[in-house]
């Protein structure tokens, strides 16, 4: 057949670096023998204690014919499940006193789908002719943001200033002075944590974003997929903030419920109102799954102590064991640093002067059965292709068994001496 696909046919369906990308670690990881050592995903850890939550909680349904019905049985509104809605509002009330109510909170089918229609309800053409522009004020940042605009250019980002915190340790701060904020500005957006640094903008770059936004009439998009009160995958002090200019996205993934497909948003009624209408036009609804699973931990809060005494404890220390055994490991045999781990899932590692791209590292990393993200991905939307800096990077994930992390930084180790040499 002689058809082709029309222009946001072949941008959604021409592929994407994320994509390919997730195509050879998803190969590898079908072909992989029993020594591969998957470092590469954002896939959260298998934690007992939490596991064993989500399973009584499906045998406590399972049992419950009204509980079933609403798992499986029921189209929610597109907005959501009306009583998990009002749970969210008032956990964040309760754990915040942010003065939100259900009109103010949205469910997608996970984060991702969240960003999506977010990037595009707010930047690109607009009614007036002119083009505006999701801004990253830091980047690297997110790799799943970077496919995701149904017009060329929809972003532009930031290349960020360098502090370096301790031996063989940098933090990236926002470059406030490069910030500039254009009439083609549709919105900021940065992940806190940050993915793919483990970074934690601080409380004073956020209110200084947020100040920016406000005055600029724009929103500001924070991205909490790893943050606080839920997962709280969070090692350092940083204050949650919302405001009616203010979309804050929070997703159930991290808990250790990717599957269920649960994106929050909490934002104005105007966002609230034209995401659902979207989720309508798109799939009518939103899986039921990690709501009704969630719902009473929601009610009760008890989502805020398993993210407090189990999951932020369980990352804590295993963000420590991997620093030590990167610190042990890799010593002085070439020059490299660690973002500082303030979050999240991963080590972001920094190999200055390294005389192959980190694309080439991958590769050859993958050639010894350790998969990692090469970190030349997480640089979109800053035009800065002479930057050395961003192929010299690479992403680490740390959820994965102790030993299987240290293998893999003991083989990376060998293959950056190798490449120095
Ligand atoms: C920073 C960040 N935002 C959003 C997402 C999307 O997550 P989900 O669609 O599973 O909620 C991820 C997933 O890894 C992420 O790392």
């Amino acid at each position: 057949m002689n058809f082709s696909f029309s222009n946001i046919g072949s941008l959604l369906a021409g592929g994407s670096g994320i994509g390919e990308l997730m195509d050879d670690l998803g190969n590898a990881l079908a072909n992989a023998g029993p020594d591969l050592k998957m470092l590469g995903g954002g896939q959260p850890a298998q934690i007992p204690e939490i596991n064993e939550i989500w399973r009584n909680r499906l045998a406590e349904i399972s049992q419950d014919p009204a509980a079933s019905t609403r798992l499986l049985s029921i189209y929610d509104p597109p907005q959501g499940n009306p009583a998990f809605v009002a749970a969210v509002a008032k956990l964040l009330n309760d754990s915040f006193g942010w003065d939100v109510g259900p009109e103010n909170i949205c469910l997608t089918s996970g984060g991702q789908t969240a960003f999506f229609y977010l990037f595009n309800l707010l930047a690109g053409e607009m009614p007036d002719g002119t083009k505006r522009k999701i801004v990253f004020p830091l980047v690297p940042e997110y790799i799943g943001y970077a496919a995701q605009g149904l017009e060329p250019e929809m972003f532009r980002s930031v290349r960020p200033t360098i502090e370096h915190t301790g031996r063989h340790e940098f933090k990236y701060h926002i470059d406030f002075e490069k910030l500039d904020i254009g009439t083609d500005t549709a919105a900021l957006c940065v992940s806190r944590p940050t993915n793919p640094t483990g970074n934690v903008l601080s409380d004073s770059e956020i209110s200084r974003l947020s100040g920016i936004a406000k005055e600029n009439g724009i929103p500001l998009i924070i991205d909490n997929a790893y943050g606080a009160p839920f997962p709280g995958i969070i090692f350092t002090e940083a204050t949650p903030v919302w405001d009616e200019h203010i979309i804050l996205t929070l997703s159930l993934s991290k808990l250790g419920l990717p599957g269920t497909r649960t994106g929050i948003v909490v934002a104005s009624p105007k966002i609230v109102r034209a995401l659902s209408s979207m989720t309508a036009i798109t799939g009518l609804s939103n899986p039921s799954i990690g709501q009704q699973i969630t719902r009473p931990i929601m009610e009760s809060g008890e989502i805020l102590r398993i993210s407090k005494e189990v999951i932020r404890p369980f990352y804590a220390e295993k963000s420590k064991i991997a620093q030590a055994a990167a610190r042990e490991i890799f010593g002085e045999r070439f020059p490299w640093h660690m973002h500082r781990s303030e979050g999240a899932l991963f080590l972001w590692f920094w190999f200055p002067g390294l005389p192959i791209p980190s694309s080439v590292l991958y590769d050859r990393l993958k050639q010894r059965e350790v998969l990692v993200i090469p970190g030349h991905h997480f640089f979109f939307g800053c035009g800065d292709e002479d930057w050395p800096h961003r192929n010299e990077c690479i992403r680490v994930s740390f959820a994965m068994e102790e030993t299987t992390v240290r293998e893999g930084l003991q083989i990376i180790a060998e293959e950056v001496a190798k490449a120095f040499d």
